[in-house]
């Protein structure tokens, strides 16, 4: 698996670029990241947490589809995606991230998003997803624009995991998955 770069590394505050059919190995680079998504037991992978700044991110979400009927065959690379909508209602969600670890906080984001994207042969996709799903893909999504879920808190909590994020960025944390925490 690919290490996992974690909070206080640059790479994850960068806008990521959009690529072009012609990128280079593109499916050995997906596989890598289903990869370290299911070693390390995350549910949601975007490309500049393993030190990529390209718009691209995976997800599966089809173990927890019994509990959940929204994340049936939720299993997919989204590339040089676009959410042209977010709506319908607000609501608040427990999140945590692969490179911020140990922090769980609750998020409040829109429920359903419309999103374009091409897979992986760039065939061109706009869905519209809800629930879990929808939860997951604001999330990822996020990160291709290097916004962090912390930074979706409100003041207070901000301010409340200021001192746990600062540790975490001078490497005090401890996760049993590959990682990297570049300065
Ligand atoms: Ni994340």
């Amino acid at each position: 698996m690919l290490p996992v770069y974690i909070y206080g590394s640059p790479v994850l505050r960068k806008v990521a670029q959009d690529i072009t059919p012609d990128f280079p190995n593109l499916h050995e680079l997906i596989e890598e990241m289903y990869e370290t998504m299911h070693q390390s037991d995350g549910i949601g992978l975007a490309a500049p947490q393993i030190g990529k700044s390209i718009r691209v991110f995976v997800v599966d979400g089809t173990p927890l589809e019994e509990d959940d009927p929204t994340l049936k065959n939720f299993k997919k690379a989204f590339i040089n995606a676009q959410i042209v909508e977010r709506f319908d209602e607000m609501v608040i969600y427990s999140e945590g991230c692969l490179s911020i670890p140990n922090i769980h906080e609750e998020v409040e984001r829109e429920s359903k998003v419309r999103i374009k994207y091409v897979d992986e042969d760039f065939k061109p996709h706009e869905e519209v997803y809800e629930g879990f799903a929808a939860r997951i893909i604001q999330h990822e999504y996020d990160h291709l624009d290097g916004i962090l879920f912390t930074d979706r808190l409100s003041a207070i909590r901000k301010q409340l995991i200021k001192g746990k994020l600062n540790a975490i960025s001078k490497g005090r944390f401890s996760v049993d998955y590959k990682y990297k925490l570049v300065k």
